[in-house]
């Protein structure tokens, strides 16, 4: 009997300590990375700061006054000249909820040449480089969400964007990405933004075609309102 009682109590103990062991486990490993994206996710409520930062071809290339842009399929002629897809999106994004806009730029200019910005864009990305910047945000601290516009390079986001990324502490912020592409989407942006900014909230984004179809603005500010942005 008594060897039994000793029997059950060690089998008590065992069975305790594996329950502490997961739930450690479990612990450890949320506390590493970021809070990513669960479709339900929403902003808090109450004012934010709003940074839309984007990168796009245009504002980095060095492309001419009478560029073809009947050949470039991501360019737009609109009003305001000629723009990328990423500040056509950017600019919907800052129509909807306000806040700052902010170029991602190269120090560097990129080719005009389209097929050559895309061999560079692969050098790059196949070295892990980090071009260097021409501008900075002043302020970041005082911005809550930073709304993060992009192209997908390569199955990826183009060097700059993580040359920004590195750049500050996005710990505590909102981060919500929007990428532009003609069909990767996002490919593994998001999980890679989660791990460079493993303090960041990051909310369901959006995937968007390179042909920016009519629906663009509608679909862009139907995610902004089903994360909590606009009513
Ligand atoms: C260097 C480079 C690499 C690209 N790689 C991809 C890719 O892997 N997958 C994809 O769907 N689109 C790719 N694209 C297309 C762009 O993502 C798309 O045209 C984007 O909307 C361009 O945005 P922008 O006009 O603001 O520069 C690439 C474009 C460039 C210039």
């Amino acid at each position: 009997m008594k060897k039994l009682t000793i029997l059950l109590l060690l089998l008590v103990v065992l069975s305790l300590t594996a329950c502490n062991g997961r739930k450690n486990a479990e612990t450890n490993t949320s506390s590493g990375e970021a809070q990513t994206s669960k479709s339900e996710a929403k902003i808090s409520t109450g004012s934010h700061k709003v940074l839309v930062v984007y990168f796009s071809r245009v504002g980095n290339a060095d492309l001419p006054k009478n560029v073809d842009t009947v050949a470039s399929a991501s360019l737009k002629v609109t009003k305001g000249g000629v723009q990328g897809n990423n500040e056509v999106v950017a600019k919907m994004i800052q129509k909807a909820v306000g806040g700052d806009l902010f170029l991602i730029q190269r120090a560097d200019k990129l080719p005009a040449d389209y097929s050559v910005i895309e061999r560079q864009g692969q050098e790059e990305r196949d070295a892990n480089m980090r071009p260097k910047l021409a501008k900075h945000v002043k302020n970041m601290g005082s911005y809550d969400v930073v709304i993060l516009v992009y192209p997908n390079w390569w199955f990826d986001m183009p060097m700059a964007v993580y040359s920004f990324i590195d750049e500050y502490d996005l710990s505590g912020k909102t981060i919500v990405p929007f990428c532009t592409s003609g069909g990767s989407g996002f490919s593994n942006s998001i999980e890679t933004i989660g791990k460079l900014e493993p303090k960041a909230t990051i909310l369901e984004g959006l995937e968007i075609s390179q042909d920016l179809p009519n629906n663009t603005e509608d679909d862009v500010n139907k995610r902004l309102s089903k994360i909590g942005f606009i009513k």
